[in-house]
């Protein structure tokens, strides 16, 4: 199936630049005139997964590939690796610093938040290798199979 592909490189530096590839896909979704409600759920699941790559990975790359029917984004990192995800995945659950608590990061909301704003996500982490979180959005929800 065609889709169209972008690329976003995420600068694990500068916090001041947290936040740049989300509001980048989100324009160029706003462009596309999906369903505003696709859009914010996407803006969300770029938005957690992007400050995540910053405050616990030293950065790393998204790609985002737009089929006809779905939206999916990619978000690699060479970070540490996430010992407990299933830990991880808990609301409150965090391992942020004090510095990132001061920026007012760290709440432990993230992953459970790109969890709810996608309809599936999968987690594939290596310890002292990387994470790559894959997040899918489609544009209609699939009818509810009841009786025809
Ligand atoms: N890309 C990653 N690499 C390594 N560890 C990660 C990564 N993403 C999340 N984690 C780990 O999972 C924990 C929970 O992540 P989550 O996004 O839910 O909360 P947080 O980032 O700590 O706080 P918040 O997102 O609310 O600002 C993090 O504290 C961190 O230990
Ligand atoms: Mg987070």
């Amino acid at each position: 199936m065609p889709s169209i592909h972008y690329q976003y490189l995420v600068d694990g530096k500068d916090f001041t630049m947290a936040g740049e590839a989300s509001s980048s896909l989100k324009q160029t979704l706003k462009m596309m005139n999906l369903n505003p409600d696709v859009i914010r759920r996407c803006a969300i699941c770029m938005y957690e997964g992007e400050i995540n790559m910053v405050i616990h990975a030293n950065g790393g790359i998204i790609d985002v590939d737009i089929f006809p029917d779905r939206i999916i984004m990619e978000l690699k990192d060479k970070g540490p690796g996430i010992p407990d995800v299933e830990l991880a995945m808990q609301e409150g659950y965090s391992t942020a610093n004090e510095e990132v608590l001061n920026l007012g990061f760290g709440a432990g909301m993230g992953l459970p938040n790109m969890k709810r704003s996608s309809d599936e996500m999968k987690i594939d982490t290596v310890i002292n290798v990387g994470t790559t979180v894959t997040m899918t959005i489609y544009f209609h929800q699939p009818e509810s199979s009841g009786e025809k």
